[in-house]
């Protein structure tokens, strides 16, 4: 059984170095920081002459000496999950900019914008205020009452405080959402590109994600034709998300209607409505709740949160609302995992609805600082050649279709093939972090978050225009 140690794959990435620096920081970085998809071969030359100086701890492999005999099989479920990408490229940034690498980074997905204060000056009061114990499971009653006139008053939907479950961020609402409903061998269908975590969290719950393709040139909506071709008695649950991590798209109403008359017709499947960009939209576009149409309010899941709009990624609060039946399933699971949220965040939440209709003057400001940077990445990659845009409607992505350049051969790099190799050539080369498509399910994109200042992002833009001349579109767009 020791023996087994030595022929795990990710043996060689947990351990046994003291040291590393200059040439061989390449693998150093790569065993500190894990099984990213891409990160010994975008070292390349001018990264590995980054001194690392820190020093690591003898360990053995995965912490477990090698003359004790442990199985270290892991079970089915998680081995079908792969780790979240952006997540993953997001930590190798950070880590090559603490290497004193001056990578820019527009990976992640998390505003730059602090936290406004009349939230966090409640955040504050509530640990001054001894405001430090377990809440009730669900949530405070004081912010899912908050919740609830919100859903009334910004949506048009009407929830009673047990029709609310506040959870440890909108990620926690959709995992708990997903294993509840679903039984193994159900379907859930989501539309690509897709949020990275969705397929993972219907697999996490032995369920079968069947991805529906979209297409740039239809602004990555999904087609209701596609949608009512795909649905089988084992559909389940079809996740729709708008605005749209990673396109930005938006939902138009008279869209939502039609796929709404298809979800009619069948009685098992259900929605999941992810809302959390609500809020980060640009007019004339405008949200439409999918549980406010018609006959959706029994069947639809919503899911909101904090992270984006407000600012508040760190204070990890989301929530869920729909039928009780449900919530209280979603609750349960809640019950016997995390319990309730942090007392000290919901106080902070219920600041930050009491700020005003979409979060008041502070959300709006932030919305529009997107929304010019938006028109200043639209504009200056419209003059790019070979680069296919679908203007974003909301959220503080762009997903641009850089296929063009797949096929070039580049000095010193290789082979640019795919979206994977194309964010390694523009972080080697430009030393920029973007994340691939293919992470959310189309491989002729690249993500960019513009979750950063104008001035960070000119200097982006001129170091892809950089980078891309010397790699010019094989097909002319
Ligand atoms: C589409 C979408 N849904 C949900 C989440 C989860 O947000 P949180 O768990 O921070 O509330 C994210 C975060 O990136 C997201 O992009």
């Amino acid at each position: 059984m020791a023996n087994s140690l030595h022929t795990l794959p990710n043996a060689s990435r947990l351990g046994f170095r003291h040291q590393f620096s200059g040439a061989d920081s390449a693998s150093a970085l790569d065993s500190a920081f894990g099984s990213l998809s891409f990160p010994s071969q975008l070292l390349a030359p001018s990264l590995k002459s980054v001194q690392l100086t820190k020093k690591v701890k003898p360990v053995m492999a995965g912490n477990i000496p090698d003359h004790v005999s442990v199985d270290i099989s892991l079970s089915p479920r998680v081995n079908s999950v792969k780790p979240s990408k952006t997540v993953a490229i997001s930590d190798q940034a950070t880590a090559l900019v603490q290497a004193g690498v001056p990578v820019i980074r527009l990976a992640a997905g998390e505003p730059d914008f602090d936290t406004p204060a009349p939230i966090t000056e409640a955040g504050i009061n509530a640990i001054r205020d001894g405001y430090t114990r377990y809440t009730a499971n669900a949530g405070t009653l004081e912010v899912r009452q908050a919740i609830c006139r919100k859903l009334k008053d910004e949506n048009g939907l009407s929830y009673t405080p047990d029709q609310i479950l506040v959870s440890n961020g909108a990620k926690q609402s959709i995992l708990q959402a997903v294993v509840a409903v679903c039984s193994p061998g159900d379907e859930v269908i989501i539309p690509a590109p897709f949020w990275v975590s969705y397929p993972e969290m219907a697999r996490l719950a032995d369920a079968t994600p069947v991805i529906l393709p979209t297409h740039i040139d239809n602004n990555f909506l999904l087609d209701p034709k596609l949608l009512e071709s795909k649905i089988t008695e084992k559909s389940r649950l079809l996740i729709l998300c708008s605005p749209s991590n990673p396109t930005g798209s938006v939902y138009p109403k008279e869209l939502l209607e039609k796929i709404a008359e298809i979800v009619a017709k069948h009685p098992r499947l259900l929605v999941l409505s992810d809302e959390i960009y609500e809020h980060i939209i640009y007019a004339p576009a405008t949200h439409t709740s999918f549980a406010s149409l018609p006959g959706m309010w029994e069947r639809t899941l919503t899911v909101n949160g904090f992270s984006k709009a407000f600012a508040m990624t760190g204070w990890r609060l989301g929530y869920l609302a729909g039928p009780k039946h449900f919530v209280s399933a979603c609750g349960k699971i809640q019950s016997q995992s995390t319990s309730g949220a942090s007392s000290i965040s919901q106080k902070a939440a219920v600041a930050a609805l009491g700020m005003g209709y979409a979060g008041g003057e502070a959300v709006a400001t932030m919305v529009k600082a997107f929304r010019e940077r938006r028109d200043y990445l639209v504009k200056s990659f419209g003059e790019l050649a070979g680069v296919k845009i679908s203007e974003p409607q909301g959220a503080f992505y762009l997903f641009l279709d850089f296929s063009s350049y797949y096929g070039a051969e580049v000095e010193g790099f290789g082979v640019i093939n795919n979206s994977e190799s194309l964010c390694r050539y523009l972080l080697e080369k430009g030393q920029v972090a973007l994340v691939p498509g293919d992470a959310f399910g189309d491989d002729s994109c690249i993500r960019i978050s513009y979750a950063e200042s104008l001035s960070v992002l000119q200097a982006a833009v001129e170091r892809i225009k950089e980078a891309l001349e010397a790699a010019r579109p094989v097909v002319p767009v």
